[in-house]
């Protein structure tokens, strides 16, 4: 995969994978988030074909200067990889506002920011986007409802971006990934200690999740992948 790829929330988890997959694969990569030390840390991993961009995605408006940083730094992306969230303080009953709102904004209104900053680029390249969606985007779990409002309204993102670039005649594809229980940081408090050691089942790797992005991305020209729904297979729900 000779392409240049963005990657948002490369810092950590699931966009760090998908990030290492995509350089080892042949990709020159653009990774997007907040912590620049971590970012820095791949930089010094990986080299030349990794590019850290610093934003912060609660501010929707920001993405379009991400991405022309992009553009300076590797020229034009033809893949775009959204897997920047987070889910904390979910619950309807407890939860603040502030946190809904920000939210909404790194999880879902940012995401379509991103799609919207480089669709100009995506056409005639065959571009093609991944948002890294859920399982709570298929079913809502208690005190998650609003992290599952947000995943849900990724998927009629997804399916309301794909209608108007058939619509419009474009090539570009829309994909989701769907994930279950994941072995990262996601919406744990640093004192807790990680899902594989208190879940009942091993959860899926970071990696079982790239290699499923890179498998949607791989895909040829005429297949588009909707929606790939990967959980750890001890998962009940
Ligand atoms: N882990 C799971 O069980 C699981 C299951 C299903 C779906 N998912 C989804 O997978 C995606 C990745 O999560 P993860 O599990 O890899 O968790 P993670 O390790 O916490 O990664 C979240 C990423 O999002 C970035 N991010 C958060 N807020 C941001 C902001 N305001 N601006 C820019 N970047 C921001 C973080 O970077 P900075 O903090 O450096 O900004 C980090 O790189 C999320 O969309 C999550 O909903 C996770």
């Amino acid at each position: 995969m000779s392409r240049v790829a963005v990657v948002t929330g490369a810092s950590s988890g699931i966009g760090e994978a998908v990030v290492r997959r995509l350089v080892a694969d042949g990709a020159v990569v653009a990774g997007l988030a907040r912590r620049g030390e971590r970012l820095a840390a791949l930089r010094a991993e990986l080299g030349e074909r990794f590019l850290p961009v610093r934003v912060d995605l609660s501010v929707p408006t920001r993405a379009r200067v991400a991405m022309d940083a992009v553009r300076s730094g590797l020229g034009q992306p033809s893949v775009l990889v959204y897997a920047a969230g987070f889910g904390d303080g979910a619950s309807l009953l407890e939860g603040e506002p502030t946190q809904w709102q920000e939210q909404c904004a790194v999880n879902v209104v940012s995401a379509a920011a991103c799609v919207r900053a480089l669709l100009p680029d995506f056409r005639d390249v065959g571009g093609h986007v991944v948002l890294v969606s859920s399982m709570s985007a298929h079913r809502v779990p208690c005190g998650a409802g609003m992290y599952a409002a947000t995943k849900h309204a990724v998927r009629a993102l997804a399916e309301g971006l794909r209608l108007e670039l058939r619509a419009a005649g474009s090539d570009v594809r829309v994909s989701q990934v769907s994930p279950g229980n994941v072995d990262t940081r996601f919406a744990l408090a640093p004192e807790e200690p990680s899902r594989r050691d208190f879940l009942p089942y091993a959860p899926l790797a970071a990696e079982d999740v790239a290699e499923l992005v890179a498998y949607v991305l791989a895909a040829p020209p005429h297949v588009e992948i909707t929606d790939v729904l990967v959980r750890p297979t001890g998962q009940p729900s």
